[in-house]
């Protein structure tokens, strides 16, 4: 086992929090040691100090995101804070879609980790509209920084259990049984989410249009409040008028300093 002084984790810790916005406080210390071990071995390095070299002289983008895949923490599930989707349904998508002229609905997950969420909204978005979905453009943009996570999502390939607190109506319309073990979201429901990689730290951000709702849940709490509230004034310049910021419950925004308009727990709109 290759150990990690305080000093060696300050560099790296440092590194993550510029690049990536996350905030690993010194209790990690021992958690990044274990992750990054097999890294370490992977790439040579004989010390933490020998690994920082070379992910700072790195300029192709390669050891940051090994990095990033090692120490991101991106549990997820089906139906994680079910009162959102519910709001959405009943509320959000009634609310918003008549007023829509150019029948382009835009929703974004961002943060999405394995895609549990972008699917759930894709399954709410493909319920909601029906047959009468020809013509819009409904799809998900679902985005996050780890490329590992994100292979996940796009394969679609879930466990029994994983899929067990899915409604049997979604499980019958949008999955097919893979095996005894496994089922796979199925071609109709793949293709209504799209998946990037991006860091939710670029400075720009590069969207044509702006988002009716955006989805960044449980992503924030890896962030410190400058980060938090900074991320927040980006999404609001990119949130249409009347559009709506769901969080985390955990992760409430301060009324002080946002524009957003609290709507109910861990839910804002931009008025
Ligand atoms: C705990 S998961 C949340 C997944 C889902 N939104 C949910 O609520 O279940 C947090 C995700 O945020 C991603 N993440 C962390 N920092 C990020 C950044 N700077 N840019 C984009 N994604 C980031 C992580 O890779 C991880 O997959």
């Amino acid at each position: 086992m290759i150990t990690i002084t305080p000093r060696e984790f300050r560099s790296i810790a440092e590194y993550v929090k510029r690049h990536y916005g996350i905030h690993l406080k010194e209790a990690k210390m021992t958690l990044v040691m274990g992750r990054l071990q097999q890294l370490l071995q992977q790439k040579g390095c004989a010390s933490f100090s020998e690994y920082y070299d070379y992910l700072v002289s790195d300029k192709s983008g390669a050891a940051g995101a090994l990095l990033v895949n090692k120490i991101t923490t991106n549990h997820t599930f089906f139906m994680r804070e079910p009162e959102h989707f519910t709001f959405f349904r009943d509320q959000v998508l009634p609310g918003l879609v008549p007023t829509l002229k150019d029948k382009d609905l835009r929703i974004w997950s961002a943060g999405c980790s394995t895609g549990q969420e972008p699917y759930t909204l894709a399954m709410i978005l493909q319920d909601y509209f029906g047959k009468g979905q020809a013509g819009w453009d409904t799809k998900v943009l679902a985005t996050d920084i780890s490329s590992q996570v994100l292979d996940t999502a796009m394969a679609g390939v879930y466990s029994n259990e994983q899929v067990s607190t899915l409604p049997e109506l979604w499980r019958s319309a949008y999955f097919q049984k893979r095996n005894r073990v496994e089922w796979a979201v199925n071609d109709r429901l793949r293709k209504e989410v799209i998946f990037r990689r991006f860091n939710l730290m670029d400075s720009v951000y590069p969207f044509r249009k702006k988002f009716h709702a955006i989805f960044c849940r449980n992503v924030m709490i890896y962030f410190d409040n400058p980060t938090k509230e900074a991320l927040i004034n980006k999404f609001w310049e990119i949130t249409e008028p009347g559009g709506y910021l769901f969080v985390g419950h955990s992760e409430s925004l301060n009324r002080d300093r946002t524009d957003y308009r609290y709507i109910m727990p861990a839910v804002y709109r931009k008025e």
